[in-house]
């Protein structure tokens, strides 16, 4: 039964077309094991409580049988969560990029677990692009964003012919590519396995509310954002991670233009949320060292709320008093859509997954701290590649810019230290 399943899966997977030439990452199959330790096929990545909870008290497995205690996790989410078996495990962050990232580099770090591999899921709410997809909807990224890390202006601080106040690192205009990578800006995660973990969370029958669909009825009179004004439904599309709680139509869209940007053309801004990209550079590092499989990351983001109000309701009503009915659907769906994947990897662990699913696109960061040949991101933005000091050193700027040029001579100099051409 499952086979036919599961072929059908990668025939499918097969016939995507490759949206680029990157070369792919080899699959790890040479990961050293630890032993005596949690070995979890699957590693759900929560936020904070409610979306933990969710997976709390459900038929199909006990995640509370086994609580271990992990330095460095947050102090309101002390404990990993494993069933009895210790094959499915939940870590939960906290919210915010410096709480995701702290909390994941303890928990791959941990002697406690053998993760080398372990399939991530990162399983959380997001606001929504109405332009993309709607409230309820479960989404999986093949890109994550930081869209924040950029210069900021108040935009009334700047001159009529700029449309939003971020500006990229080392540059003068919105709309240029970035000047300067700090690393974390852009990651493509295996899109053949996104593809496999979207096929099995298109078998749920997701959750909604009358409130929600009230809503969401309200977008359906502007066209640009019809998908916004239908049901729920699974669909693939990029995630942004900010800490700033961005909200309204202009925000909103300088960072839909950001991800085309910095992604190269390839991305499609759908989810915002505030910890992806950190949690991704966690799961990244350790895959360097061997302690990960980065080509096992999944990133699920249900949606709760519109980044953007519909036509007739104001910027601030869409956010702070409207009641837009999504959280409880996304909540559920987290769970809904979510289980059908952990169970299609945990019923094909022998067959196919625990090998790993090889990927046909480019997986990792705008470093390429992994190899390949990123499909996104500037030729001296790589590790390996030498970087243009000298015309970076001509550039106009203020103390932060040079602090800029700062960091790239540290990388060329960590380049050199890996014995790398500079
Ligand atoms: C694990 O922690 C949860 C609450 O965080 C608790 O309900 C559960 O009983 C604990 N399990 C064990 C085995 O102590
Ligand atoms: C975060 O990671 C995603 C890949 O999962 C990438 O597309 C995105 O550009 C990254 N950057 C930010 C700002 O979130
Ligand atoms: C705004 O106009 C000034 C003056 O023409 C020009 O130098 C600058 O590049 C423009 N900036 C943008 C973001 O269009
Ligand atoms: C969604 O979940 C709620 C809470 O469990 C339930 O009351 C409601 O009937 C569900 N609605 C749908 C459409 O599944
Ligand atoms: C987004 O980019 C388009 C051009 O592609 C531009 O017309 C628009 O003003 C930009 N939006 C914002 C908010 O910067
Ligand atoms: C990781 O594994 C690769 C291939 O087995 C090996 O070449 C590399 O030295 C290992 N790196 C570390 C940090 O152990
Ligand atoms: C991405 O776009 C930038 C700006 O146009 C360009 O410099 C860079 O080479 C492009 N990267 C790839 C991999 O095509």
């Amino acid at each position: 039964m499952w086979s036919l399943k599961l072929s059908s899966l990668l025939a499918a997977a097969a016939t995507i077309p490759l949206l680029s030439t990157a070369t792919p990452l080899a699959p790890k199959h040479a990961v050293a094991r630890r032993d005596g330790v949690i070995a979890p096929k699957f590693v759900i990545v929560s936020m904070f409580a409610p979306e933990a909870e969710v997976w709390w008290g459900i038929d199909e497995f006990d995640l509370l049988a086994q609580n271990i205690t992990v330095p460095g996790l947050s102090p309101l989410f002390p404990e990993v969560h494993c069933t009895a078996d210790g094959e499915i495990c939940q870590v939960i962050t906290g919210e915010s990029e410096i709480n995701a990232a702290s909390t994941i580099s303890a928990f791959v770090l941990s002697p406690k677990f053998d993760l080398t591999k372990s399939y991530f899921m990162v399983a959380g709410i997001a606001g929504v692009n109405p332009e993309v997809a709607t409230t309820g909807s479960v989404t999986f990224a093949r890109y994550a964003v930081q869209v924040a890390l950029q210069y900021e202006f108040d935009y009334r601080d700047l001159p009529d012919n700029f449309t939003t106040g971020y500006i990229p690192f080392n540059t003068d205009n919105p709309a240029d590519y970035p000047g300067e990578a700090y690393g974390t800006e852009v990651f493509e995660v295996n899109q053949a396995l996104r593809d496999i973990a979207f096929d099995f969370a298109s078998t749920a029958v997701l959750n909604d509310s009358e409130t929600a669909q009230i809503y969401r009825a309200k977008y359906a009179s502007d066209a640009l954002y019809t998908a916004g004004s239908q049901g729920p439904s699974v669909v693939a599309c990029d995630v942004a991670t900010s800490d700033v709680y961005y909200s309204g139509t202009l925000l909103s869209e300088a960072f839909e233009n950001t991800t085309r940007i910095w992604t190269n053309g390839t991305g499609v801004y759908c989810t915002t949320a505030q910890e992806d990209n950190a949690s991704l550079e966690a799961i990244l590092r350790a895959d360097k060292a061997n302690l990960t499989d980065y080509s096992r990351v999944i990133v699920m983001r249900t949606a709760s709320d519109f980044d953007r109000p519909p036509p007739g309701v104001s910027q601030i009503q869409n956010l702070l008093y409207a009641h837009q009915g999504g959280f409880s659907p996304a909540i559920a769906n987290i769970y809904l859509a979510g289980v059908k994947v952990v169970q299609g990897i945990l019923d094909g662990w022998d067959t196919l997954f625990e090998q790993g699913i090889t990927p046909n696109n480019y997986v990792g960061d705008i470093f390429a701290t992994l190899g390949g040949t990123p499909d996104f991101g500037k030729e001296d933005f790589l590790i390996t590649k030498k970087r243009d000091l000298a015309a970076a050193e001509e550039q106009q700027g203020n103390l932060r810019m040079r602090r800029a040029l700062q960091s790239a001579k540290r990388q060329a100099a960590a380049a050199e230290a890996l014995g790398l051409e500079y």
